[in-house]
This record gives C-alpha cells, sequence and structure tokens, in this order.
C-alpha cells in the first residue's frame, strides 16, 4: 500500500487525476482528505501542493505529484526535506514558469528596476537566488497564497508567481515581466519506502512510462505501391519493423507502423511523395515496449 499526495485543487489536480485514471486506478475524488484507489494498492491524499514536499519528506506520504519548482523551493527552504525526497518521474505536464509580474501600466526597465523594490512571493528562496546571481537586492514579502493581488492593495511593487496561460496576471491587471524558472510536474518519493511499496512504485512508473509514450506516438496503416515499398519502409521507424501485408491488387501492400508525434507530419509528407495512399492516423492508448 503506497500513499499518493495529490494537489487538492490548482493547476496540477486535473491533469494528475487524469494521469492515474490512465494508468488504470479506479477511484472517486470526494471532497474529503483521503480516497482510496479501488483496483490498486494506492491511497490518494488531497494537500496544498507546496504541503506535499514536506510529508512525503516526513513519511506522511510515500510519493507525490507536485511543481518542480515547489520542490525546488522546498528544498532550499528545507535540508532535511533536500536528503529525505527524490524525483521518481518527470510527468511532462503542467508545465509553467515562474516570472516576475508588474503592474500592467508600468515600463518594465528590466531586473535592475527592481532594486530596493517589494515583492510579494511564495517563493522565496528561487527569487532570493535568481536576484542574487543578477547583484539586485530587493525586499521579498514571503506570502502563502493570493500572491497576486499584493500589489493592487499596496503590498508589494511587484510579484514572483506561477503562470501557465496567463489569467490571473491578466485578472489582477499585472504583466510578466521576466521568467526566471520553467517547470513541469514531476513524481517525488521518500526515502522511507519498504522494498514493498518500491515495488507497488514500479509498477506504477510502468504504467505511468505506457500512457507518456503512447502519448508521443501515432498508429499509422498505409496503402504502398509494392515498387516503392522499400524506399517506404526506410522511411519508418515502427517499434521493431513495420509490418506489411500483401493487398488482393498484386501491386500493392498495407504497412502498419507506429511514428513519433513530432516527427510525424515530416515522415506523412515524404510517404506521400513515395507514393503512399489511403493513409490513416490512430491515436495509441498503451505503449509497452
Ligand atoms: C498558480 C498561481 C496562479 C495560477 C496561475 O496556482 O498561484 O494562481 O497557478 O495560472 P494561470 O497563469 O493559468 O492563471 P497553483 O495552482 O500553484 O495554486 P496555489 O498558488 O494555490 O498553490
Ligand atoms: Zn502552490
Amino acid at each position: 500500500m503506497i500513499k499518493l499526495a495529490i494537489q487538492k485543487s490548482g493547476r496540477l489536480t486535473d491533469d494528475s487525476l487524469e494521469l492515474m485514471r490512465e494508468c488504470g486506478l479506479d477511484f472517486n475524488k470526494s471532497g474529503t482528505l483521503k480516497s482510496p484507489a479501488f483496483n490498486f494498492p494506492l491511497e490518494f491524499l488531497f494537500l496544498r501542493d507546496d504541503d506535499i514536499p514536506a510529508y512525503v519528506a516526513d513519511g506522511v506520504a510515500d510519493i507525490g505529484i507536485v511543481g518542480e519548482n515547489v520542490l525546488v523551493e522546498a528544498e532550499a527552504h528545507s535540508a532535511h526535506i533536500k536528503t529525505h525526497v527524490d524525483i521518481a518521474e518527470r510527468l511532462g505536464f503542467s508545465r509553467c514558469r515562474l516570472s516576475l509580474a508588474i503592474p500592467k501600466e508600468q515600463v518594465y526597465g528590466g531586473v535592475q528596476s527592481l532594486q530596493g523594490k517589494r515583492i510579494a512571493t511564495s517563493f522565496p528562496h528561487i527569487l532570493q537566488t535568481y536576484l542574487a546571481d543578477k547583484g539586485v537586492v530587493a525586499d521579498i514579502h514571503e506570502i502563502s497564497g493570493s500572491v497576486e493581488i499584493a500589489p493592487s492593495i499596496g503590498l508589494a511593487d511587484a510579484i514572483c508567481d506561477i503562470v501557465s496561460s496567463g489569467s490571473t496576471l491578466m485578472s489582477n491587471g499585472l504583466k510578466e515581466a521576466e521568467i526566471i524558472y520553467r517547470s513541469e510536474a514531476v513524481m517525488i518519493q521518500g526515502k522511507h519506502l519498504t522494498s514493498e511499496q518500491i515495488k507497488v512504485l514500479d509498477d506504477l512508473r510502468f504504467r505511468i512510462h505506457a500512457v507518456s509514450r503512447a502519448k508521443k506516438t501515432k498508429y499509422i496503416v498505409l496503402n504502398a505501391p509494392t515498387s516503392s515499398l522499400d524506399r517506404i519502409l526506410a522511411i519508418l521507424p515502427g517499434i521493431k519493423s513495420p509490418t506489411v501485408t500483401p493487398l488482393a491488387d498484386k501491386g500493392w501492400s498495407a504497412v502498419h507502423s507506429v511514428v513519433p508525434e513530432d516527427t510525424f507530419w515530416e515522415i506523412i509528407g515524404r510517404l506521400r511523395s513515395e507514393g503512399a495512399q489511403g493513409i490513416l492516423v490512430l491515436p495509441i492508448e498503451k505503449m509497452i515496449v
């Protein structure tokens, strides 16, 4: 049995839960703090994201999903967290940036213009490190939530906060001035896990890999003139090698293969110029190699 801490409500919540569903876990997310998976030895704990690294370090939770920014800040704050928590998996979702932002009507004069200014943030260590590197001394106000309202209530001249879509900044009359850190969701694990818990985590990681590999890949089926089959096969990577089936029409074969999402259109273009026709592209749900 393993306890997984997930952000109670926020940017990471939906994507984290969706990943667990794609990994085959069946559960209900009620309003409660805890909720068991019905078909996997795992219990969800729904917590404030900023608290998750400390809970994992202390063994209250065994693993967690947080923004890397939250982990880095927590590690800078506490040597105990730094020595008791590891990254198990980079998850590739909830990409965001930690940025300096100022009231939108102001002209941004570079990071030097923040010299002596008051900056509100929940990430004082990351901000402090960044400013020190630029030779800027500012008055950092650590606040734990609703950082974006600090300038309008006269608490700060600027803020340093997570920006994803940018809508929080916009609706608070702020604009992004400087990106200081880029982050994505990571799965973290405590150092205290038993060998049985490590096995459960390995099973979960195996499923995460299958899901994320599938997302980066498409399944394609096409008809190829037999005369250009060699050239078409040379374009296709496949898991091992493409599957080729002769069609009733002797001059043609059907080819099945998988192609990476990032070079997908380039591959399609090359296949078409070699005479491929009737190209079907299908999503892959899971991919186990
Ligand atoms: C962050 C940040 C903003 C929001 C920005 O919150 O504090 O509120 O995301 O996203 P947007 O650019 O898409 O509007 P988070 O989910 O980390 O919750 P928390 O600040 O309450 O921990
Ligand atoms: Zn947070």
